[in-house]
């Protein structure tokens, strides 16, 4: 973990809401692994004070690039953010994905959980089968199709709340049939808790493996603050910046 200062080289807007922002970091894009993330400083001013966490959505180094949604004060400054600016980065963070070999693997991104996803993807596609399902709240949400297309994923399946592009309904709905009917030995997820508490539901208890990408709120993003904590399944709390992100899903605890 390093504090870097940095440059943006590119900040783009995909629609209203998304933008990917490719930053040039050398020592974080030299370092990262995929499933780590970033603590990035918003603003040269004091507010906020406190910088924001993004996954790594790919990192080639010298440069690294987060895909973002703006959702609050924090991510509209990025969103204002220019090529030439400088920042500041802290990391890579975090643990990271387990490395999975002769696998069949099913990658399940929810919204802007296709950040991390999508650099895991590129990593276990060369010694591994892959598959992808990833759903968003409508179209405008769904985005890096061609991205994810380039990939060469052994299947790919979408899906929105509303219909408007893909499969209508939740990515959810026919994970139990997915998982059965193609074998699937490992799951590897990002996206809201309720998306995890779906796939508890469903396959938590069928034997595989299936690890989760978490976000909470953060603070410090390496362990000293305490916001970011979360019940675990012994009842114990974990961290999620320094016990995770990444966690086995029943590690945590889920409503059923
Ligand atoms: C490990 C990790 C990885 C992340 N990766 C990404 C990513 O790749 N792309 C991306 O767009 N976002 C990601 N996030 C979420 C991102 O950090 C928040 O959206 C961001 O910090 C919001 O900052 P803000 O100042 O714009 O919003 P604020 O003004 O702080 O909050 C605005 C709204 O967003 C909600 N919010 C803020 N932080 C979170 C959070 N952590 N989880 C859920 N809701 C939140 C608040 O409840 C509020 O409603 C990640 C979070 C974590 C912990
Ligand atoms: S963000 Fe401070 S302890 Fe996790």
């Amino acid at each position: 973990m390093k504090e870097e200062k940095c440059r943006i080289v590119e900040n783009r807007n995909l629609n209203g809401t998304y933008y990917v922002m490719k930053i040039e970091a050398e020592a974080v894009a030299s370092t990262a692994q995929p499933g780590n993330f970033v603590m990035l400083l918003t603003t040269s001013g004091t507010d906020p004070l406190l910088k924001r966490p993004f996954g790594i959505f790919r990192a080639e180094p010298p440069y690294i690039w987060l895909y973002y949604e703006v959702v609050g004060k924090g991510t509209s400054l990025m969103a204002r953010m220019k090529s030439g600016d400088r920042t500041v980065v802290l990391g890579p963070l975090g643990n990271s994905f387990p490395l999975l070999q002769s696998r069949n693997v099913l990658l399940i991104a929810g919204g802007r959980g296709i950040a991390p996803v999508f650099y895991a993807a590129g990593w276990y596609n060369a010694a591994n089968t892959v598959r992808l399902l990833y759903g968003a709240r409508s179209k405008e949400d769904l985005n890096l199709l061609e991205e994810i297309e380039a990939l060469g994923l052994d299947e790919t399946l979408l899906y929105t709340d509303d219909g408007s592009a893909g499969k209508k309904g939740f990515l959810t709905e026919e994970l139990g049939d997915i998982v059965r009917g193609r074998n699937i030995d490992a799951t590897i997820s990002c996206g809201p808790e309720a998306m995890f508490e779906a796939i508890f539901e469903k396959i938590g208890d069928n034997g595989i493996d299936n690890y989760i990408s978490m976000e909470a709120f953060m603070g410090c993003g390496f362990g000293i603050c305490h916001s970011c904590a979360v019940m675990s399944g012994d009842g114990t709390y974990k961290k999620v910046c320094k016990d995770g992100p990444v966690f086995r899903l029943e590690d945590i605890q889920w409503r059923r």
